[in-house]
């Protein structure tokens, strides 16, 4: 069991556009309302860019108690970048989060390594949280065991960063993402501690105890409390579950 702040995060990917938003914010804060989940949870939701606009608004009129996140940005601050969009943008949009690394934008969009810490420096200047996708392939994991490539891209990841730097690190093994089949308890477990580990190497002791590390890959209402009863996973970055309502205010209130 976490002993930091559990953060359960919504990436909705290429899914629901800005008037969807509006009809499923509302459903999941009148859901999670009734039902009284745990205030001590964070939950954060990842709309596609065209959105973060409109559920922004929402948010701050009802004050909705969700936190909001990009799945993406730029690594460049302002000019001739066609089709980007920059971290001050997020900021302005009172965004606190931003996924960096998805498998997803390593694979189609190839984004090496040194992309990816060069966004998560972006994050960092802009006042924005990374949230640091790592995770290996089923060939990875083969070939190299389940830690080595997610402990090499969250080292690459964190270089250069001060000390204390606050970041989310979410372990999503590839194999798991989408595929019905996730990782179980332990292996989540056993990567995410030394997934710890690498961030006290990189940014001090005092960081590794306060950084959270999700675990992502088909967690569904099932078998999200199995993940949380392990000390170093500190909640989960959730993909097809967290467009069904009632299936994503179920893992937020996975102790009840
Ligand atoms: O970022 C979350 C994601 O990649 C996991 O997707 O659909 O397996 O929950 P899913």
């Amino acid at each position: 069991v976490t002993t930091r702040t559990p953060l359960i995060a919504g990436n909705w990917k290429m899914n629901l556009d800005h008037l969807q938003s509006v009809a499923f914010i509302q459903k999941l804060h009148w859901t999670l309302r009734d039902a009284k989940h745990d205030d001590a949870v964070e939950v954060a939701v990842f709309p596609p860019f065209t959105d973060l606009r409109t559920v922004q608004t929402l948010i701050d009129a009802d004050r909705i108690p969700f936190a909001l996140g990009a799945q993406d940005l730029s690594q460049h601050d302002s000019g001739a970048y066609t089709g980007e969009v920059s971290g001050a943008f997020l900021t302005k949009l009172r965004c606190r989060y931003v996924i960096v690394g998805h498998s997803e934008r390593r694979e189609y969009h190839a984004e090496s390594d040194e992309v990816v810490a060069s966004k998560v420096q972006a994050a960092i200047r802009n006042g924005l949280v990374p949230v640091i996708c790592v995770g290996e392939t089923a060939e990875d994991l083969e070939k190299h065991g389940a830690s080595a490539v997610p402990v090499g891209q969250l080292q690459k990841a964190l270089e250069g960063l001060p000390a204390g730097t606050e970041v989310v690190v979410a372990y999503e093994p590839v194999w798991a993402i989408g595929s019905g089949q996730a990782a179980t308890p332990d292996q989540a477990q056993d990567v995410c501690a030394k997934l710890r580990g690498v961030v006290a190497e990189a940014l001090g002791a005092d960081a590794a105890a306060a950084t959270r590390i999700l675990y992502g890959g088909s967690v569904k209402a099932a078998n999200i409390a199995s993940f949380m009863r392990e000390p170093d996973v500190d909640g989960a970055l959730v993909g097809g579950a967290s467009l069904l309502v009632d299936e994503f205010a179920a893992i937020v209130r996975y102790q009840k």
